[in-house]
Order: structure tokens, then sequence, then C-alpha cells
């Protein structure tokens, strides 16, 4: 494609992003440098349609741990195309049936059952629905900036006023505290609370990772009142962390588990909301119909997701993620070193790493520069000072250096055009 024909293409795109799907979005990627379109993924890397290709750090917010278009997740897709695309819901799904029991050998402890959907907001509404049943409570406690999708539930458990005052109002009786603080979390969870919900890493709110006490003690906060535990594991489930599921790190049990991202292989957009048989019997015992959907669980989406278990043992990616996030959270502290009037922390585990910045200036400035040199890295939505490093799982160590020296080389030139803090 010749360069007048890029052009031609970017500038009708954005003007169809202006006319047809969001102007405000068409104004921000336009002037970010990223405009041109792009065309094609293979494993760690996205290729715009002028050629150019970019190292992906961003891994679609962990949709990709398995890279993109994983071969053996696109055959497994492909061939259940050739076989039926979709179900008719009028008798039974060999693939559906497969693809929870492929999901029951990895979930922790007795969680046995699953009900797929088809996106991480669908999989926390579930899992909402779920403890008000079996609890026959309607009070929920969340984490302030935690994120747990944008429809109407998951916005009112999510925790940044930005995205929820002007839908207002949500869900009534939720209530938000400080990620971590356990006494706090005591102090709000009472006789009425159905659930408590809680990231185990909170992603968009900045990778923020609790101390290892933290979920025991709300363990027992939620056993004391009754309440039941959700773990929103959209993002942090088959390997982000460096273990199958993040709740592994700190030894305790939910009663219902969230997943979407990295469950369809980043070949098919796939969620899931999981729990016991007695929760599941509240739920589904008296009425199998009181929560259903016409795609989820498609045949499509099953194939990918029981691929997308096997590949990830097959790889061994989860012991990859431990690994390789060890160095990355090394690296990246030496980066806190050099610049510490600049950096104010470097956090995270497995392959989830976050850089936060003492202003937001210097986080969007960073990966403006990161995009310059063919890398990308990943904006935080609840808290614009912190950049996310987000790989997919396969990545290659000496990859892994590629992007750690080139955000170190975008640091160096953001503090150069915006200077030092004073
Ligand atoms: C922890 C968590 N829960 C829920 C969601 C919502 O998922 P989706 O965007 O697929 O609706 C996200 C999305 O980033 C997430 O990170």
């Amino acid at each position: 494609m010749n360069n007048s024909e890029i052009e031609r293409i970017s500038e009708e795109t954005i003007d169809k992003y202006r006319k047809y799907v969001n102007p405000g979005m068409a104004a921000i990627l336009g002037f970010s440098g990223f405009a041109v379109p792009e065309d094609s993924a293979e494993g760690c890397y996205i290729t715009d349609i002028s050629g150019r290709k970019f190292l992906d750090c961003v891994g679609g917010y962990g949709a990709f741990s398995l890279g993109h278009r994983n071969p053996d997740v696109v055959a497994a897709v492909k061939a259940q195309l050739d076989k039926e695309a979709l179900k008719s819901h009028f008798f039974m799904s060999t693939e559906l049936a497969d693809a929870c029991e492929a999901l029951a050998s990895v979930l922790p402890g007795d969680i046995c059952y699953s009900f797929l959907c088809n996106s991480g907001t669908e999989a926390v509404e579930g899992a909402l629905k779920c403890a008000r049943i079996h609890t026959g409570r309607s009070e929920y406690v969340g984490a302030i900036n935690g994120f747990h999708g944008k429809s109407y539930g998951s916005l009112s458990v999510s925790g940044r006023e930005v995205y929820k005052a002007p839908f207002n109002p949500l869900l009534e009786s939720t209530k938000h505290v400080p990620f971590g603080d356990a006494a706090a979390m005591e102090a709000a969870v009472s006789e009425n609370t159905a659930a408590v919900i809680l990231e185990l890493v909170q992603g968009e709110a900045g990778v923020n990772v609790a101390d290892g006490d933290y979920f025991r003690k709300v363990r027992e906060i939620c056993d004391k009142k009754g309440a039941l535990l959700i773990f929103d594991e959209v993002r942090t489930a088959f390997g982000r962390t460096g273990k199958m599921f993040a709740s592994e790190h700190y030894g305790v049990q939910p009663d219902i588990v969230t997943m979407a991202k990295a469950l369809g292989g980043g070949v098919m957009p796939v969620g899931a909301f999981s729990a016991g048989p007695e929760i599941w019997n509240s739920m589904f015992g008296r009425n199998p119909y009181l929560h259903s959907t016409t795609f989820g669980g498609n045949p499509l989406a099953c194939a990918a997701v029981i691929a997308a278990i096997e590949t990830t043992k097959k790889l061994g990616v989860v012991e990859r993620s431990a690994k390789l996030g060890k160095t990355l959270l090394e690296n990246l502290k030496g980066l806190q070193d050099k610049y510490p009037q600049v950096i104010k922390d470097v956090r995270g585990l497995g392959l989830l790493a976050g850089v936060e910045f003492v202003h937001e200036d210097y986080a969007s400035m960073t990966i403006a520069c990161c995009g310059k040199r063919d890398l990308l890295v990943a904006y935080s939505l609840n808290n614009p000072k912190v950049i996310r490093v987000e790989p997919p799982l396969i990545i290659e160590e000496s990859e892994l250096d590629t992007a750690v020296k080139i955000i170190y080389e975008a640091v160096g030139e953001a503090v150069e055009m915006l200077g030092l803090p004073e």
C-alpha cells in the first residue's frame, strides 16, 4: 500500500468514527499518533495498514495471554465453524458440556458449575444476581477504584465516580472501601450484604496489589456476616499473575469467580461466572431459565475455551508469567531508581506490571513515546498516573528486554519534554 492510500484509508476511518462511531474517540486517536488503523496481528505483534509492526504490551488488557491468533485456538474455532456456528437451543450442546467440564478442571476448590456469556461485565452481572438470590440480601461492597465493567450492575459495584455519576441512580445499596483495608471492609459488611466483590490485583485502578493477609481477612469477614465473596478474575485468570487464578497466591477460596478476556484464547469473546453446587442450586434449581443468554456458550466460544485451557497448560504460560514477571518488575524498579522524582512506584504480580508517575502527563507522554518506538503499553482507566505493561504471556525474554529498553528511552524523552517536577 502506498503512502497516499494509507493516508486516505486513515482519514476515511477517522471520518467514519466521527460520523458513525464516536466523535470524541476520533479526536483522541487522531491526536495521539495512533490514527493509522491496525490491520493484522500475530503472536506478540500488531501490524497497522502501513505495515508498521508494534510489540504489544497492552495484550488486549489481558485478552491476549496466548498472543494474537494462537494457532491451536484458531484451528479449533475454524473446525467448529465448519461444523456449526451457533446453536438452536432446542438440543443439548456437547461443546458447552465439554467447555464447562474443562473449566471445572482448573477452577479453584469445589467450584464446578459455569455459565458462559460474552463479556466480563455480563459475567459480573450474573455473579451479582447469584449472590442476591442465594443470600436473599441486596447490598454489595466493592473497592474504591475497582473496575468490574460498564453495564448497570457491574458499574454500580465499580469504584470510580467519573464513569458512574452520569448514570445515577445505579444499583442502590453499594458501598466502596479502600482496597487492602480490612478494617474498612469489616465496618462496611453487614447482615444485609449479599456479596463483597473484589479484583485480586486491581487492574484499571493502576495495578494495586494487596498485602498477603488481606483476602484471608475479607474471607473471614464474609463468613462471619453471611455474605458471599466474589473474586473478579476477568483480567487475572489463566496465568496473568503467575498462577492459574490469582486467588491461588493468597490461598483464599471465593464463592463465585468471574472470568473473561483470556478465557476465549484471544480469538473469541467469552465470559463466565462459576460457583459451587449450593449457589448454583439457588440460582438455577427452581428455574433453569432464571438467567439465560442467546449467544453465551455458543459452540465457537466453547471451542475457543477448550483450546485455550489446553494451550495454557501445554505452553506452560502460567509458570512463564511468574518467572518473566519477576524480571520485568526488577527491571522496572531500576527505572524508578533512575527517575525517582518522576516515578512514584512500580508494582505488579506476574506479567501485570504498573509504573506510577507523579503526574498523569508523564504517563500519557511515556505511552506516546513508546508508541513512537513501536511499543504499545496501556493507560489505566481509573488511575491515569499509571501505565501498565501487560504483554502476552508467550512473550520471549528478549522481546520483554526490548520492551523495557524502550520504556527507559520513552521515560527519558518524556522527562526531557516535560521537565522534572518542581
Ligand atoms: C476486572 C474486570 N472486570 C470486568 C471487566 C469488564 O469486562 P468487559 O470489558 O469484557 O465487559 C474488566 C474489563 O477490563 C475488568 O478488568
